[in-house]
């Protein structure tokens, strides 16, 4: 098994792993600043001229790319990462899909203030699960602006055979090209919304600039795509991660069918696809033998007009138009959550109870609620340390919503399936859906719609202990 990262821009972000000892107490800002903290990444907030192909823009970032630059560790070893904000405005980072103390969480207001102007925070925490992860900004709009990167923890004792691997981060860009997300979420919250006709498949309002973004597949638009060069026969694994604020992402390779290998991180029991559908916040590895050629790496926006592109290619030549065309069909062939099962069931004792998370819509069009509130007065979900509870998640409203919990998994079942292990389920208009959760890790979480319009609009509860 291979662990070979193939972004070039990635491997720019060096990360070097802690030896045993961690030099720093977790959350503790050392006094001489960054150059005392040898052996941690250092990651620096600030406004950034990033090239997104084609285009330049003025926008926030981690350094001075859009993805941020790769943190990847082993299972089991420690992630230590100093945040420097040099924004004009605080942030933290969020490290989506891991179970870690919440004092690490960067969820502000909830487990930590967020860090002010000029100062610095030190995340410090061992990484528990193997798998495909990413970390981004949780004040506000600040990940739609261009604050996220991609977060692998590889596996010591891999299982999976395959040659090789390539990271794909999907984006939808408005920053400096159509306006920015907050003033996306200003015409969204001042307009009388509810015109169907008018809506993205993921949103729940009218904001021209969010019906036309530019979509990005690791940062380049359509018109300048990522080349994924290998050589064909190879078995490669892709990590799909969506990074974007309000699009779901239909993929598909021109030429293959791909084996879904792991959600959010987890292995599944393998399962073959022409395309699937990854909701915001999700992950999917699938992995693939590929064939002599070039090959249009494609992700939909689903509900929408666009596509972020990618090329993979095994020989010189172009993208035969063929596979351009086909993608749009395969839709037929698409995963459902209903085809995904665990790869074994132990990891969860049974449910002993149940409580209903049910999603709604204020009449407004712009307030979308859990049990009838916002995020003001949120709904809060009690639970019992160590217990299995099961969420039936009731989706009342006319949107996809990919509702996230922060430090837990669940196990999704659908019709009775033995589901898959996740932490972001992309919830169907008027869909119901059960997430067994297993209580296994004290703190206040967030628990919220990972489409960060409807986010900032309210959609955001609590699972707490007790
Ligand atoms: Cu990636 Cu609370 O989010
Ligand atoms: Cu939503």
């Amino acid at each position: 098994a291979g662990s070979l990262i193939s972004r070039r821009a990635f491997l720019t972000g060096v990360f070097a792993a802690l030896g045993a000892t961690a030099p720093l107490a977790p959350g503790r800002t050392a006094a001489g600043g960054a150059a005392e903290w040898p052996g941690a990444m250092v990651l620096r907030a600030r406004p950034a001229t990033v090239s997104l192909g084609r285009r330049t823009v003025s926008t926030w970032a981690y350094g001075d790319t859009v993805p941020g630059p790769l943190v990847q560790v082993a299972a089991g070893e420690t992630v230590a990462v100093r945040l420097v904000n040099e924004l004009p405005a605080p942030t933290t980072v969020h490290w989506h899909g891991i179970r870690i103390d919440p004092r690490m969480d960067g969820a502000p207001g909830f487990s930590q203030a967020p860090t002010r102007p000029g100062g610095t925070f030190d995340y410090v925490f061992t990484a528990p699960d193997p798998g495909t992860y990413f970390y981004h900004s949780h004040v506000g709009m600040q990940s739609d602006r261009g604050l996220y990167g991609p977060l692998i923890i590889t596996d010591p004792d891999e299982p999976l055979d395959y040659d090789e691997e390539f990271t794909v981060v999907l984006d939808d860009w408005l920053d400096g090209i159509r306006g920015t997300p907050d003033a996306a979420l200003r015409r969204l919250n001042s307009s009388t919304g509810h015109d169907d006709t008018l809506r993205s498949a993921a949103l729940g309002g009218v904001a021209a600039e969010l019906r036309h973004p530019v979509y990005l597949l690791n940062g380049r638009g359509p018109d300048t795509p990522e080349t994924f060069a290998t050589r064909s026969g190879r078995r490669v694994r892709f990590r799909v991660i969506n990074a974007a604020a309000d699009t779901p992402f239909r993929v598909a390779l021109g030429g293959h069918r791909m084996t879904i290998t792991h959600t959010d991180g987890f292995p599944c029991a393998p399962v073959t696809v022409d395309t699937f559908i990854i909701g915001m916040g999700e992950r999917y590895d699938f992995v693939v033998r590929l064939d002599w050629g070039a090959f249009p790496l494609v992700a939909v926006a689903e509900g929408k007009r666009g596509r972020a592109y990618g090329v993979v290619r095994t020989s010189a030549g172009a993208v035969s138009p063929l596979w351009q065309a086909k993608v749009p069909e395969l839709q037929r062939q698409m995963l459902k959550y209903q085809d995904l099962n665990a790869e074994s069931d132990d990891h969860l004792p049974r449910p002993t109870r149940s409580v209903t998370v049910t999603i709604g819509m204020r009449p407004s069009g712009n307030e979308w609620t859990l049990n009838g509130r916002l995020a003001d007065d949120p709904m809060r979900v009690r639970v019992e340390p160590d217990e299995t509870i099961r969420l039936i998640l009731d989706n009342r409203s006319p949107m996809w919503h990919p509702m996230h919990l922060h430090g837990h998994t669940f196990q999704l079942r659908v019709a009775g399936s033995r589901g898959p292990r996740k932490d972001t389920v992309n919830i169907k208009p008027r869909e119901r859906l059960h997430l067994d959760v297993l209580a296994d890790n004290p703190g206040e979480w967030m628990f919220h719609c990972h489409n960060l319009y409807h986010q900032e609009q309210g959609m955001m509860g609590t699972l707490g202990y007790g």
